[in-house]
C-alpha cells in the first residue's frame, strides 16, 4: 500500500520544472529520540537513513546538486559528547555510504570550514571526495561547520586582500564576485529549501544563496523523513509561482 503510495506520489512530479537544487535543514533528532524515550544521539543514529532515502530520491529523479546542512558553526555549543558522536558518525557513515554513492553515479562534497573538523573526519571526507569525484549524476554536498556568516565573512576578508593587493577597485565588487568567492561558487543557488520538524528558521544556513529560494518546512521530524516525504515537498514546490520580483501576468 505504503509503495503504490509512494509511486502516485512521484508521478505527479513533472520533470521538466525539477528543481535542479535542492537544499535541506535535517532538523529534529534530538526530539525524534525524546519522544521514544532515548538519548539524543539514538535520533542521529536515525537520520542516517533519512540521508540515503532523500540523496536515492533526489539523483533517481534527476536532482543535480542536494545540499545537506549537517553540522553548523553554532553545533559546536551543544554537550561535548554530542559533537562527539556526531563526528564519529560522520566518519562512519562516510566509510560505509561511499561504495553506494559511487554505485549511485553521486559525487560527494562540502562547504564550512572542515579544517575545524577532527583529523579524522578530514582524512575520511578526503577520501570520499576523492573516490567519488568524478561521478556525474548529482552532487551531494555536505554542509560541515559551515555557517552563512562564516562564509561571507571568509568573502569579504577575501575583497580586502585583493583591493589591499590593488587588484581590484571597490567599484569592481559585484555579486558575481562575491558568488565566485563563496563556498557554494559551483553549483546554482537552491530553488527550494526544506526544512523538518517545523522550526520557521534558516539557522544561519546559506544566507547569500537562499534570497530566491522556496521555502518548504515540514512538521515531519528528519529521522522519519522519507521518499514520499521528499516527493510531497518536491509537488508543492512545483505548485509555486516564482515570481523573482517579477509581475507575471
Ligand atoms: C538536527 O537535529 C541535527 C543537527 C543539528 C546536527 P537536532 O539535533 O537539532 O534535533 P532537535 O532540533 O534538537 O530536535
Ligand atoms: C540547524 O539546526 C543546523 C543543522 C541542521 C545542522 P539546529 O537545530 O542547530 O538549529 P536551531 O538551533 O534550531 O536554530
Ligand atoms: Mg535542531
Amino acid at each position: 500500500m505504503d509503495e503504490i503510495f509512494t509511486m502516485d506520489l512521484k508521478e505527479q512530479i513533472k520533470t521538466e520544472i525539477l528543481p535542479q537544487h535542492i537544499a535541506v535543514i535535517m532538523d529534529g533528532n534530538g526530539r525524534w529520540a525524546k519522544k521514544q524515550g532515548a538519548m539524543r544521539v539514538f535520533g542521529h543514529r536515525n537520520a542516517i537513513q533519512s540521508v540515503r532515502e532523500t540523496a536515492e530520491g533526489c539523483a533517481e529523479l534527476g536532482v543535480k546538486f542536494l545540499t545537506l546542512y549537517a553540522f553548523s558553526t553554532e553545533n559546536w555549543n551543544r554537550p561535548a559528547i554530542e559533537v562527539e558522536a556526531l563526528m564519529q558518525l560522520l566518519v562512519s557513515t562516510i566509510r560505509s555510504e561511499t561504495k553506494t554513492l559511487t554505485k549511485n553515479n553521486i559525487r560527494l562534497a562540502t562547504i564550512g570550514d572542515t579544517s575545524g573538523l577532527p583529523k579524522s573526519c578530514q582524512k575520511e571526507l578526503a577520501e570520499a571526495m576523492e573516490e567519488t569525484k568524478d561521478n556525474t549524476r548529482m552532487t551531494l554536498t555536505l554542509a560541515l561547520n559551515y555557517g552563512g556568516r562564516w562564509e561571507l565573512v571568509e568573502a569579504a576578508k577575501r575583497i580586502a586582500q585583493m583591493a589591499a593587493d590593488g587588484q581590484i577597485k571597490p567599484e569592481q565588487v559585484s555579486e558575481q564576485l562575491i558568488n565566485s568567492l563563496l563556498a557554494t561558487h559551483d553549483m546554482p543557488d537552491p530553488d527550494l529549501l526544506i526544512r523538518t520538524s517545523g522550526e520557521l528558521r534558516i539557522s544561519n544556513f546559506l544566507l547569500w544563496q537562499l534570497a530566491y529560494s522556496e521555502i518548504y518546512i515540514t512538521d515531519v521530524l528528519w529521522p522519519d523523513f522519507r521518499k514520499k516525504d521528499l516527493h510531497e515537498a518536491i509537488i508543492a514546490y512545483q505548485q509555486r509561482e516564482r515570481r523573482f520580483g517579477k509581475v507575471l501576468s
